[in-house]
């Protein structure tokens, strides 16, 4: 989704390189068009924004040429109007005295355009952010200052929105704003940073302010000024040190933060299974007194979700998976204040995922947040938060995040499931060296990928069969294949394939079948072997002792022995993560900007 980066030195530097910088740091968050305002040296709004990638504008534009020390920039994602130079951001009122960045969606934008045009304001763009601008200039004709037109505007503004502002008015602030979208500052001795995310300016500072809902304020050389739309008592906000490092969130030596972030893996699982058996304190006495437990989460996070409710249900524990934005339809009428939502973010900031707690806490239901970020709004709808460990996901396609959130449910299930006297130590125990066998996948699967890319890349379709804890494997593995390298894969539980998509197998048509050696294995071969005998060019990944499965397939990727348990998407999703990456790389698709993807959706 849109990228907020604007910056404010306090050592008298152009800003515009650093803005600049930040818009590229913030690319992964998609984007189709950009653009950046600063106030120059004669105290006048220079607006520099067009269509395209960063790198090509920066170059037409020579946004670094701006001069000024306090500005603002944008990379858009396009929700009301077209992809043009003109529904770029920033927007400036009719006087071209503010200039206004944002992000999310103005829902009752329509009504103030028309009252405002009934004023005599003229509007330029298709877009809902370019009322802002003129709303604030139509509040400052009443002699009042540029924080009480902020303030007067943020509470006529219906919607979501993380915001900044400059202005000739008062040239040394930047001002700033957030309601479900989100926004963070950045602090040092040279300047104030405000982003959408912490990695936008990683490289110059980790002492962060994780603005909540309703803040708004401005930040000056000297002074961060904060104050809350709903909470007066609020005057301040404190900083943290992140702990996430600069290098965590660049790309390390890779081609992509997706090869790079696959790669961390082994790491990622590791940290995350210490720091959250540091935060079980709570989380099982809230499973204990649930009466319905609902897992709630959107996209990877979903199918992580879904593992969980097959996971615990191993250990006799129901619970029920459901995608965010189904979430009001599905069950909503029945959540009430004995229920449990665990919400499954990686940005804890996917706005379905938020909606969907909020109204579950509005009817009293408990919460628990699994998120990797830190200070995120979905922590704090939750009564308890989980923090993983995974480190900046920086790729928009999850994928250490993935494996994150697995290794996360199944700490939760095998502490509550030991508490209930089942013999879990073996898992445990594995759980805890897993690692090192996701590093072995990592070894024996990497050049066999990129050999089976030379294959799939002139394909357009795929199925992905899976069975039990096999399932969410394979729809993860087909969302990667669909997000990074465009083609049509279609996941299945394997026993379903013949009611209706086997039509489509003939000649040569792929089919990955995730492949454990558990009760499911003797019906996921019948599957595959209907797919085989219909002419399907069969992919597997199984066992590496599993030679019924490798005489079967025309290619397959092997895993060590005993995985065929709920450790098992920790190792089999690996194989299915490289062949998506390395056949976006055959096709020339960058796998980290893949067209209309966001890494957060923070609209709905
Ligand atoms: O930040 P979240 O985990 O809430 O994001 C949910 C989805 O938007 C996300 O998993 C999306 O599906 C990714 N592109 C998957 O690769």
């Amino acid at each position: 989704m849109c990228g907020i980066g604007a910056c404010l030195s306090r050592i008298g530097e152009n800003v515009a390189p650093k803005i600049v910088k930040m818009l590229k740091n913030l690319e992964y968050r998609g984007y189709d068009s950009a653009g950046v305002a600063v106030l120059d040296l004669d105290n006048k709004i220079s607006l520099r924004k067009g269509v395209g990638k960063i790198d090509k504008l920066a170059k037409e534009l020579k946004f670094d040429e701006m001069k000024g020390f306090i500005g603002i920039g944008h990379t858009r994602w396009a929700t009301h109007g077209a992809v043009t130079k003109f529904n770029a951001h920033p927007h400036v009122d009719c006087l071209n005295e503010i200039a206004v960045a944002h992000n999310g969606i103005i829902e009752n934008y329509i009504e103030i355009r028309e009252r405002l045009e009934r004023l005599g304001h003229k509007f330029l763009t298709q877009t809902d952010t370019e009322v802002i601008p003129h709303l604030i200039e139509e509040n400052l004709k009443n002699n009042s200052s540029v924080l009480e037109s902020l303030k007067k505007a943020l509470i006529e503004l219906k919607g979501a929105y993380a915001l900044v502002l400059i202005t000739r008015r008062e040239p040394d602030k930047i001002f700033f704003a957030r309601f479900f979208s989100p926004l963070v500052i950045g602090i040092n001795d040279r300047d104030i940073y405000l982003a959408s995310d912490i990695p936008a300016f990683l490289e110059w500072t980790r002492k962060v302010i994780i603005l909540q809902d309703g803040d708004y304020g401005f930040v000056s050389r000297d002074n961060i000024y904060v104050r809350n739309l709903f909470d007066p008592s609020v005057k301040s906000r404190n900083w943290v040190l992140v702990e996430w490092t600069k290098e965590m969130a660049e790309k390390g030596g890779y081609q992509h933060y997706m090869l790079k972030e696959i790669h961390e893996q082994p790491e990622s699982i590791r940290r995350t299974v210490i720091m959250v058996s540091k935060q079980i304190n709570g989380v099982i006495e809230l499973l204990e007194n649930a009466k319905d437990v609902y897992l709630l989460a959107a996209g990877t996070s979903y199918y992580a979700s879904l593992h969980g409710q097959y996971a615990f249900a191993k250990y006799g524990f129901k619970s029920r998976a459901i995608v965010s934005s189904e979430f009001l339809e599905e069950v909503g009428s029945f959540i009430d204040k004995d229920d449990l939502i665990i919400g499954v973010s990686q940005s804890g900031e996917t706005a379905d995922t938020l909606k969907a707690l909020r109204y579950a806490r509005e009817k009293g239901a408990r919460i628990i947040a699994i998120t990797n970020v830190v200070g995120s709004a979905i922590t704090r709808i939750a009564d308890k938060s989980i923090i993983m460990g995974a480190g900046p996901e920086i790729g928009v396609a999850a994928t250490k995040t993935f494996t994150s959130q697995v290794a996360t449910l199944n700490y939760l299930i095998l502490t509550w499931a030991k508490e209930h006297g089942a013999d879990v130590d073996y898992l445990m125990n594995k759980l805890l060296v897993v690692h090192k066998d996701v590093e072995r996948v990592l070894e024996k699967n990497e050049k066999k990928a990129k050999n089976l890319s030379e294959i799939m890349y002139k394909r357009n379709n795929a199925y992905y069969l899976g069975r039990g804890i096999g399932l969410p494997i394979a729809m993860e593995g087909a969302l990667k294949m669909k997000e990074i390298a465009y083609i049509h894969a279609e996941a299945y539980p394997a026993g379903e394939s013949k009611h209706g998509p086997i039509a489509l197998v003939t000649h040569d048509f792929p089919v990955f079948g995730v492949v454990l050696k558990d009760e499911t294995y003797h019906r996921m071969h019948i599957a595959l072997e209907e797919m085989k005998s219909r002419g399907g060019f069969i992919v597997s990944v199984n066992e590496v002792n599993d030679q019924d499965t490798m005489r079967l397939s025309d290619y397959h990727f092997v895993i060590p022995e005993n995985y065929s348990n709920i450790l098992a998407p920790l190792l089999y999703v690996v194989p299915l993560q490289l062949i998506a990456y390395y056949t976006a790389i055959k096709r020339r698709l960058d796998p980290d900007r893949p067209r209309n993807l966001a890494k957060s959706v923070t609209v709905e």
